[in-house]
C-alpha cells in the first residue's frame, strides 16, 4: 500500500465551528495567540492560559468532525494513511482515522509541571489552580507552547520522508517547525494543499494547490485520489 501522509491545521476544523488561530486577527480577550500559548504567560499568569485552554477544551465537547475529517478515513481503503496535526482537538480520533500523530500536543491531555512523563487524560473541561498530579505538582496543558521544543517533530520527519503522496489541509503554514515538513518529502511525489488561501510553496514541485475549504474540497480530492490508486 502507498503511503499518504496529510499535514493538517486549524482549517480542517473550522467548518466545525472551532476558529482558526489567525482567522480573527489572531487575537484572544485583546492578547496575541503567542502571549497566552507560552511558558512565559505560565509564569504569568497561570490562571489567564489555563482559561484560554478551558475554553476550548469545553468546546471540545460541543462540535463534531465534519466532512473534511470524514473524507480522510475513506482514504484508509486504499491507502496507508498518517494524519501529522497542528491541531490539539481530537476530531481525526473521532472522525475514525486510524494513525494521528499530534505535533502541538492534546488538549484533553493535562501534564505534571513536576515530572513531564506524567500525562493524564481529562474526562472533565475545567484544569483549575490547585489540581495536582501524583507527587503533588501543579497540572498543565499538555500542550506545545511557543518556545518549547516540539517532542513529535523527529516522528513526524520520519513519517514524512517515507510518503508517497503529501496533503496539507487548512493551515497557513507559518509555524515552523510543522510548516517545514513538506520540505523533506520526496520531491518527485505528488503534494496537494487545500486551504481557500493555499499558495504555491516556493522549493516545493509537483505540489497542486486547490483554494477551497476542507468542507468541499477534502471530499473531492479523496475521490480522486481513490479513483486513481
Ligand atoms: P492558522 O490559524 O494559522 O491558519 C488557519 C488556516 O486555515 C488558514 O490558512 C485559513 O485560510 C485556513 N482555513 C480557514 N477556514 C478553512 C476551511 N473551512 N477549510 C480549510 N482551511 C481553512 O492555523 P494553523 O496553521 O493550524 O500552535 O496554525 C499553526 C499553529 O499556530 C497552531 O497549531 C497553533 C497556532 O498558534 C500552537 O498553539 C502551538
Amino acid at each position: 500500500m502507498k503511503k499518504l501522509v496529510v499535514l493538517t491545521g486549524a482549517g480542517i476544523s473550522a467548518e466545525s465551528g472551532i476558529s482558526t488561530f489567525r482567522d480573527s486577527n489572531g487575537l484572544w480577550e485583546n492578547h496575541r495567540i503567542e502571549e497566552v500559548a507560552s511558558p512565559e504567560a505560565w509564569e504569568k499568569d497561570p490562571e489567564m492560559v489555563l482559561r484560554f485552554y478551558n475554553i476550548r477544551r469545553k468546546q471540545l465537547f460541543e462540535v463534531e468532525p465534519n466532512e473534511g475529517h470524514k473524507a480522510l478515513v475513506r482514504l484508509e481503503e486504499k491507502f496507508d494513511v498518517h494524519i501529522v496535526t497542528q491541531n490539539v482537538d481530537d476530531l481525526h480520533e473521532r472522525a475514525g482515522s486510524s494513525h494521528v500523530l499530534h505535533l502541538h500536543g492534546e488538549l484533553k491531555k493535562v501534564r505534571s509541571t513536576g515530572d513531564p512523563s506524567l500525562v493524564y487524560m481529562l474526562d472533565h473541561w475545567e484544569l483549575k489552580m490547585g489540581d495536582v498530579c501524583e507527587k503533588g505538582h501543579q497540572l498543565r496543558p499538555h500542550i506545545v507552547w511557543f518556545g518549547e521544543p516540539v517532542p513529535m517533530f523527529e516522528k513526524a520527519l520520519d513519517i514524512a520522508r517515507q510518503a508517497d503522496v503529501f496533503l496539507v489541509i487548512g493551515t497557513s503554514m507559518v509555524v515552523y517547525p510543522a510548516a517545514g515538513l513538506i520540505s523533506y518529502t520526496k520531491p518527485e511525489i505528488p503534494k496537494y494543499y487545500v486551504d481557500p488561501k493555499a499558495f504555491p510553496v516556493s522549493g516545493v514541485s509537483h505540489l497542486t494547490v486547490i483554494q477551497e475549504k476542507a468542507g468541499e474540497g477534502v471530499p473531492k480530492l479523496v475521490n480522486e485520489l481513490l479513483g486513481l490508486a
